[in-house]
């Protein structure tokens, strides 16, 4: 079956395609030849994601998902939620966003935090919405060099490695992606589709 992933980010289809196996084909967005910014504009993981798959559905008549993804930090307040991917500003820099972490939390002993991804997936016009989360902690000093993002600095539950430090097949596992993946999967699976 063919799938879009309203997704730029090169990572996250290497990651998809690695849960998704052989069943699926994934499409990037360079794939159906769509190269305009994809609104984003709602204040939750569940508008925003709802808004990148309808857009591409309703474009390009595909069936598609989009994810959307936020690092909540108890400490601070939930913070950067919704707006992980420009907490320190438009270019989406990772290692500035690390630094506005780690610099918000000097001192703070509370360093709970997790993940948490929405996936909206349209079949035929269809919505259906998928949540994975992963506690952890926000560690000190950023270690590791795979993955991306804030994948330095967080520490899964029962896991003493980062998620930088881990190979993708066992982040994949843990991850607030992967788990909404498979929830999407086996959608796909129990649905025929
Ligand atoms: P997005 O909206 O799903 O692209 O993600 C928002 C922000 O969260 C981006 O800045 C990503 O760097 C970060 N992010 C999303 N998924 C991960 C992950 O698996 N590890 C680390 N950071 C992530």
């Amino acid at each position: 079956m063919k799938l879009v992933f309203v997704t730029n980010n090169p990572h996250k289809i290497k990651e998809l395609q690695s849960i998704l196996g052989n069943s699926f084909n994934i499409l990037s967005l360079k794939d159906i030849n769509c190269f305009e910014e994809i609104p984003e504009n709602s204040d939750t993981l569940e508008g925003n994601a709802s808004e990148k798959s309808l857009y591409v559905y309703n474009k390009y008549k595909i069936n598609c998902f989009a994810d959307d993804t936020g690092l909540e930090i108890e400490a601070l307040n939930g913070k950067p939620g919704v707006y992980s991917a420009r907490y320190a500003g438009e270019d989406k820099n990772s290692v500035a966003n690390m630094q506005k972490v780690l610099n918000e939390m000097k001192g703070i002993n509370n360093r709970k935090a997790f993940f948490r991804t929405v996936i909206s997936l349209i079949i035929k016009g269809k919505e259906t919405q998928f949540e994975g989360i992963v506690h952890g902690k926000i560690i000190k000093i950023p270690r590791g060099k795979s993955g991306f993002g804030y994948d330095p600095i967080f520490q899964p539950e029962g896991f003493s490695t980062t998620f930088a430090e881990m190979d993708l097949s066992v982040k994949n596992k843990i991850s607030h992606r992967g788990k909404a993946v498979n929830k999407l999967v086996q959608f796909l699976i129990n649905n025929e589709l």
